[in-house]
């Protein structure tokens, strides 16, 4: 069965000259971390990505010296383990496929950064199950191990409710509730899906401001030489 339809949600950079709200690109970052990141990967995206964006080089400098990553071989030819650089992608939470599995009763987490253009329904579809879990209506049996979420197609997600309200602190002072939260790590995974989204609105508005201007030049022209021949 098909799950049930989002509802459209404001977000700005839905809209034709709306663009992303960075604020809530460096609060959700700070979700994904400290929350999705337990069982997701988000192999698109390296700690350079995030500089300018949301964060300062500094900030994600310290923030990526807080893994360790495997390198080498070096010259004895022995493999190491040395900080996280601006180079390196975000950590993922498993090793392999099987160890994802055998972490979430045999369910596989999947990557997220595409997960708003893979998904029928975009950031509408993520929000809404995000914060659609509740108990199952009378009547529909949910298996054990998983969770009704009518939002997801089948309505039985293995994947529980992650967010709460204050399931993290904000330094910004922005209310930490569960529709907050959830806002903020939606509009992180869609820009870590399309970073190139403010930089397209920019150049569509300039080329369609440009190409009225050659439209106007060139029928004045048209008339003009036209004139003689009326
Ligand atoms: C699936 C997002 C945290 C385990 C998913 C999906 C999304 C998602 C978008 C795909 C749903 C679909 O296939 O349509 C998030 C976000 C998180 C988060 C934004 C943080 C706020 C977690 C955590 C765990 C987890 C902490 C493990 C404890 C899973 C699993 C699935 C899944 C096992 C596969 C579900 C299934 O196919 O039945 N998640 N997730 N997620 N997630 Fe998460």
């Amino acid at each position: 069965a098909e799950g049930l339809h989002p509802p459209s949600y404001p977000f700005p950079q839905k809209t034709l000259l709306g663009t992303f709200d960075h604020a809530s690109i460096r609060r959700g970052f700070q979700v994904f971390k400290e929350v999705c990141a337990a069982c997701h990967s988000l192999d698109l995206v390296h700690w350079r990505n995030l500089v300018d964006v949301a964060y300062t080089e500094e900030e994600v400098r310290a923030m990526a010296e807080e893994y360790e990553y495997r390198d080498g071989p070096d010259d004895k030819g022995e493999m190491f383990d040395r900080p996280g650089k601006l180079t390196d992608p975000i950590p993922r939470p498993y090793p392999n496929e099987e160890a994802a599995r055998a972490a979430n009763a045999g369910a596989l987490p999947p990557d997220l950064s595409l997960i708003t253009k893979a998904r029928h329904g975009g950031v509408d579809y993520i929000y809404a199950l995000l914060t659609g879990y509740s108990d199952p209506p009378p009547g529909v049996e949910v298996r054990e191990g998983l969770n009704y979420n009518p939002y997801f197609p089948g309505g039985a997600i293995a994947m529980a409710q992650n967010i709460f309200d204050g399931v993290v602190e904000y330094e910004d002072g922005t209310p930490n509730t569960a529709s907050q939260i959830t806002k903020d790590v939606v509009t992180f995974l869609n820009w870590a899906a399309e970073p190139e989204l403010d930089e397209r609105k920019k150049m569509g508005l300039k080329a369609v401001l440009l190409f009225s201007m050659l439209t106007a030049v060139s029928l004045w022209v048209k008339r003009n030489r036209w004139q003689s021949l009326k």
